[in-house]
This record gives structure tokens, C-alpha cells and sequence, in this order.
């Protein structure tokens, strides 16, 4: 599917006036652009997909107008080549910025702000200082805790919640309505269910439902079940509970039948161990990380990837 296909990116609000749910936050950062010149940096945090990048996008269409592509630099602060590849691009991306009047000072969107280690942080302060006086950033965090108290003191803080049902329902009903979709209120209430107030993972599922057919709770169902990352959930959860053989099979239909590569199982099993709760967060990315150093480097993924299953069934004895 092309990106432009995607229900998620041809509904994402362009505009702040169209954000759903974040009333608050919208309201605040209109006041900030009363008086642009004077905006702070800025720092969103939430769980995913209830609208901090979009967010971000709307405010850099909203300071900077029509050009707002040339003067905004999107980086993913998670990127493996890290911080020195972070303040290479941000100072090309600086440089110029003193030339253009038109526009009060260049943004810099800093996605996954969490991922970065703390050293990587306090240069990050370094970078931000050394560039105040053209650029301004917005970091983007999930998890706020891990983002280091220097940074966080220098930026106005937005805490994103998740979505209610019914915005969530509202929402998915309107996109319905405009891709002439059929549905009834079961389906809706389903997707929500499965989908815990993020809207990405409930506008994904509501696609791939309606690639089934009608919107009902029996498409929905059978759609969260296809999607990937609640297969690679069950496939976490019964690997924890000790049920090796089991979870491996089901790795291996994820592989084999759906088309999933070892790498991107996973990178959605990653993304899995921060979604669950669990006390062996770090025991448990130490080991996914030991086994994707396996596979890059070129060992038998099937075996490997088995292997990784049984030692996470170890990690609750
Ligand atoms: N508050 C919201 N209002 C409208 N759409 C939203 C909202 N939050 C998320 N979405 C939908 O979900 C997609 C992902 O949102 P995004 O802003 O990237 O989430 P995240 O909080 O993870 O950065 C958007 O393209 C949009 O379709
Ligand atoms: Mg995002």
C-alpha cells in the first residue's frame, strides 16, 4: 500500500483547527502564536498515535506559511547514526537561516526525543543553545520520564492524553462516510476496544476491516487479528508465560503465511515490551537486542528467533 493510499495519512489534520481531542493543548499553543517571535521550544508527550506529530506539522504550517517544507527539518532523534548525525544536519539546516526575513525563525521536529541516551540528550542542550537565535525545536517524546530535566526545564511541556470513545467513533464514522464505507455502531465500538484511544492503530484497522467488507464487529474482529503488532502481542505473551512451542509456531505462521520479515517481528516485538506491563522491560530489550546483532550479522533466523522465544519464557521464572 503507498502512503497516500493509507487512510491515516490522507485524514491527518493540516490545520490545528482540526486536531481531535486535544482541546487544551490547542488552545495554549494559539496563545504561544500570538506572539511567535517569543515562542518557547516545545516538548509533546503521550503514547502513540493520538496526534503529537501532527501536531507539530500543523504548528510549522501555521508559523511558517506556505513554505513551511523548506524551513522545517524532521528528524528521528532513534535514527542508529544518533546524536553527531543530529548536530551535522542541524547546523547544514542552521546555517542559512539568518538570510530569510519572511519567517521568524526555522523549527526543528525532533521525533522519538525519548530514544536518545542521556548523553545524547545533554548534547542535544548544546545543539539547542548554540542554535537559539534561528531555529526553534519541538520535541516529541512518548515516555516524558525519560527525557532529562535540563531539556525539559527549556521547553513548554504538552502532555497529549489519549482519545476518547467518542471522538475515536465520531472520527471513524466521518472517514466512513467519505470513503462511502458501510458500517454499524458494533464495529465502531470494537475498533475502539481494540485500539485503547489511539487513533493511528483505529484508523489502520478500520482500513483493513473495510478491505473485508461492512464494518461490523465480526470484520473488525477478524482485521485486529490479521494486523501485525496484536499478532506479535500474542506471540510476546506466550512466550512469557512459558508456552515456547506454541508462540514459536505462531512466529513461524507470522513469518511464513503473513510475509512478516525476521527483522521487522522484531521491531514490533520491541515495540511490544514497552506497550505491555511488565517489570523485565529491560532484561527483555537487552535480549531482543542481542538477538537482532544475531541476524544482522547473518546467523539462522529461525533458530535464532526460537532461541529469543525461549529465553523470554525464562525471564518470569
Ligand atoms: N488528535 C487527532 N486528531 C485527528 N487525527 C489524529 C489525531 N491523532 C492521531 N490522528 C490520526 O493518526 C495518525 C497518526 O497521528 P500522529 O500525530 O502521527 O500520532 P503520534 O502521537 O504518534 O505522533 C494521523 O495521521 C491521523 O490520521
Ligand atoms: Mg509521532
Amino acid at each position: 500500500m503507498t502512503e497516500s493510499s493509507m487512510w491515516v495519512e490522507k485524514y491527518r489534520p493540516t490545520k490545528l483547527s482540526s486536531i481531535i481531542n486535544q482541546k487544551e493543548i490547542v488552545g495554549s499553543l494559539r496563545s504561544l502564536l500570538k506572539n511567535t517571535s517569543e515562542m518557547p521550544h516545545l516538548l509533546f508527550s503521550g503514547s502513540a498515535g493520538v496526534g503529537k506529530t501532527t501536531t507539530a506539522l500543523c504548528l510549522a504550517r501555521e508559523i511558517l506559511g506556505e513554505s513551511w517544507h523548506e524551513h522545517t527539518l524532521e528528524l528521528n532523534a532513534s535514527d542508529e547514526r544518533g546524536i553527531n548525525m543530529v548536530r551535522e544536519r542541524v547546523k547544514k539546516f542552521a546555517r542559512f537561516s539568518g538570510l530569510d526575513t519572511s519567517i521568524p525563525f526555522k523549527l526543528i521536529i525532533l521525533d522519538e526525543a525519548d530514544e536518545m541516551t542521556s548523553d545524547a540528550q545533554t548534547a542535544l542542550r548544546r545543539i539547542i543553545e548554540d542554535t537559539a537565535k534561528h531555529c526553534r525545536f519541538i520535541m516529541i517524546a512518548n515516555n516524558i520520564s525519560k527525557i532529562i530535566d535540563p531539556l525539559q526545564s527549556r521547553c513548554a511541556v504538552f502532555k497529549f492524553t489519549r482519545i476518547s470513545e467518542e471522538d475515536v467513533i465520531n472520527h471513524l464514522e466521518e472517514i466512513c462516510k467519505k470513503e462511502k464505507v458501510k458500517y454499524n455502531q458494533e464495529g465502531l465500538k470494537t475498533l475502539y476496544q481494540n485500539s485503547e484511544g489511539d487513533m493511528r492503530h483505529s484508523i489502520n484497522m478500520l482500513q483493513a476491516a473495510a478491505s473485508i467488507g461492512m464494518v461490523n464487529e465480526d470484520n473488525v474482529k477478524a482485521s485486529a487479528g490479521l494486523s501485525k503488532t496484536s499478532d506479535v502481542n500474542i506471540v510476546l505473551k506466550l512466550a512469557l508465560g512459558g508456552k515456547i512451542s506454541e508462540a514459536r509456531n505462531k512466529m513461524i505462521e507470522l513469518i511464513k503465511v503473513y510475509g512478516m520479515s525476521e527483522s521487522d517481528f522484531l521491531k514490533y516485538l520491541n515495540e511490544e515490551c514497552y506497550r505491555i506491563k511488565t517489570t523485565h522491560l529491560s532484561e527483555m530489550l537487552e535480549i531482543i537486542a542481542k538477538y537482532d546483532y544475531r541476524l544482522i550479522i547473518g546467523a539462522n533466523p529461525e533458530i535464532q528467533l526460537s532461541a529469543l522465544l525461549a529465553e523470554l519464557g525464562n525471564i518470569e521464572k
